[in-house]
């Protein structure tokens, strides 16, 4: 069981830069990226996912597909969607 916060859809749009935070959802779960934007192997692809959802890029971009890269993801958990 989580004791993390719920957002809205809207709450997660609104973060959408590096002032206002970058965040991005994934499987109901949400994201606050901003610390590893710059860390990204993929480069500043990862910003059109920015206030929104990973699964239509990660279909796109398979390399997403493994474990380690969830594990990376995970570390950056926010909340729930
Ligand atoms: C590669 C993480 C979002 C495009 C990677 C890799 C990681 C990663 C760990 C390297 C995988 C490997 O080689 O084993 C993430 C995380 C994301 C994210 C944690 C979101 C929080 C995105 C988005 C896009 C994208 C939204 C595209 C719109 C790419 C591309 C590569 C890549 C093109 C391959 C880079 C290369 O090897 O030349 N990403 N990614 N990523 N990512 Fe992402």
């Amino acid at each position: 069981t989580s004791t993390l916060p719920i957002f809205s859809q809207e709450d997660v749009a609104k973060h959408r830069s590096p002032e206002d935070g970058i965040w991005v959802t994934y499987k109901g779960g949400v994201y606050d990226i901003t610390d590893f934007v710059a860390m990204h192997p993929g480069g500043t692809k990862i910003l059109l996912a920015a206030g929104g959802a990973l699964e239509p890029f990660w279909a796109l971009y398979a390399v997403h597909n493994q474990e380690h890269v969830l594990e990376i993801l995970s570390e950056y958990k926010v909340g729930e969607l």
